[in-house]
């Protein structure tokens, strides 16, 4: 049968991507979704085992910087469409090696868009070049306000500038060569897959291990948190029903100051552990800040919602908990990404096929 559409997913074996890749190769079986990931330390195939043999998934091990690669894969699989996550994404690394988020996160987007263009050859029917982005650019907000789509980019770190950067060159991409782009920037993510660096798992591992929780500053810092997997939900519909051209924030009206949220993780992980009231509170310890730490993220969703009707489903104390309790079962997973032993299962996975 062939397929109706093939949709090139960078960065699917990621935290969001692995989500993305699940919710496109379930929902839409008459689609090709062709997978594209370097499998840098935060790609990892276990994410995608429910699905790596379904009829229509493809992954393909390849960095979005290799251009001779991208050419060849927009002609071999007839790419009508790009859903983009591929990046680093962590901000404290951006901050420790800023060069690898430059040649990732920007040279790595334009080689896509030029990609696209090549094998586009201006017959923008039926394409779609979907940029997926963060509220980060926007830089920080004081103690009340909203990002909407208008509020100017202030970006911050490394990592923020980088996708800042990215950002506005798909829209000149859009100005200038009329490729048929769309955008979204979204807040913190939350849920299953996320690698350990990043503030819940990281504490929920620690939290395991009875290690020491670490809290930046003064731990008033907000973030709006987004169960991902309304995230996945948000990207369908606008990947679908958003206009060529436009940019849609996507947050989950869900603002927690970090302290707040570690309290709550806490008491919860006490709970899930059996262990005394109280004791998880007592592993926090108040470390020395980030640099240039923006204080408060909070995304006005309305336009999505008002446009293409899409609005956030799982409430923060539900998410938190099947986070936690996601985290608790799948120990394995954890210790695997983080000593490193997940390379062996591609290298496993992938000489059975070659043999
Ligand atoms: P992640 O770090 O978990 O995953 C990134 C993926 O990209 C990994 O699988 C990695 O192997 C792959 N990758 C990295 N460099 C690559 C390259 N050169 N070529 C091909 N693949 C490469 O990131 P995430 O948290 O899933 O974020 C995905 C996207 O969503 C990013 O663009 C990020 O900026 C954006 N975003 C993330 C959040 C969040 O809270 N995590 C919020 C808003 C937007
Ligand atoms: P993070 O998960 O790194 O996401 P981002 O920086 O992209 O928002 O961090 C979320 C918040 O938690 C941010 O304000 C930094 C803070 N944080 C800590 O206090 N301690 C930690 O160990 C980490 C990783 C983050």
């Amino acid at each position: 049968m062939e397929a109706t559409k093939n949709v090139l997913v960078t960065g699917g074996a990621g935290f969001i991507g692995s989500h993305l890749i699940r919710h496109l190769v379930q929902n839409y079986p008459n689609y090709r979704i062709i997978n594209l990931d370097k499998l840098t330390y935060a790609g990892n195939l276990e994410n995608l085992r429910d699905v790596e043999n379904a009829p229509n998934y493809v992954f393909i091990k390849g960095d979005i910087l290799d251009i001779q690669l991208l050419q060849n894969l927009f002609q071999e699989y007839q790419i009508d469409s790009v859903i983009h996550l591929a990046a680093e994404s962590h901000v404290d690394r951006s901050i420790s090696n800023p060069m690898q988020f430059i040649e990732t996160n920007i040279v790595g987007t334009v080689t896509l868009l030029n990609a696209a263009r090549t094998a586009w050859e201006g017959e923008y029917e039926g394409k779609r070049f979907y940029h997926v982005s963060t509220d980060e650019v926007y830089g920080t907000l004081g103690e009340t306000g909203l990002f909407t789509e208008d509020t100017s980019y202030d970006p911050r770190s490394p990592y923020s500038a980088s996708k800042a950067s990215s950002d506005h060159l798909v829209r000149a991409y859009y100005h200038t060569f009329g490729m048929p782009v769309i955008l979204s920037n979204c807040s913190n993510n939350y849920g299953p897959y996320q690698f350990p660096e990043k503030l819940l798992p990281l504490m929920i591992n620690n939290i395991r291990h009875e290690k020491t929780l670490p809290v930046y500053g003064d731990g008033k810092y907000t973030r709006d948190w987004l169960w991902v997997g309304d995230h996945a939900s948000a990207i369908d519909r606008v990947f679908h029903e958003g206009k060529d051209g436009e940019t849609y924030n996507i947050g989950g009206n869900n603002e927690w100051k970090n302290i707040d949220l570690v309290h709550e993780l806490c008491d919860l992980m006490d709970e899930l552990l059996d262990r005394p009231a109280g004791s998880s509170r007592k592993l926090i310890t108040f470390v020395k800040d980030r640099p240039g730490h923006d204080r408060r993220y909070a995304i006005d969703a309305t336009k999505i919602k008002d446009e293409l009707g899409w609005e956030p489903t799982v409430q923060a104390r539900e998410g938190l908990r099947l986070t936690a309790k996601w985290y608790l079962d799948n120990t394995e997973w954890v210790e695997r990404v983080t000593s490193g032993e997940y390379q062996k299962y591609y290298e496993q996975q992938y000489q059975q096929e070659a043999g």
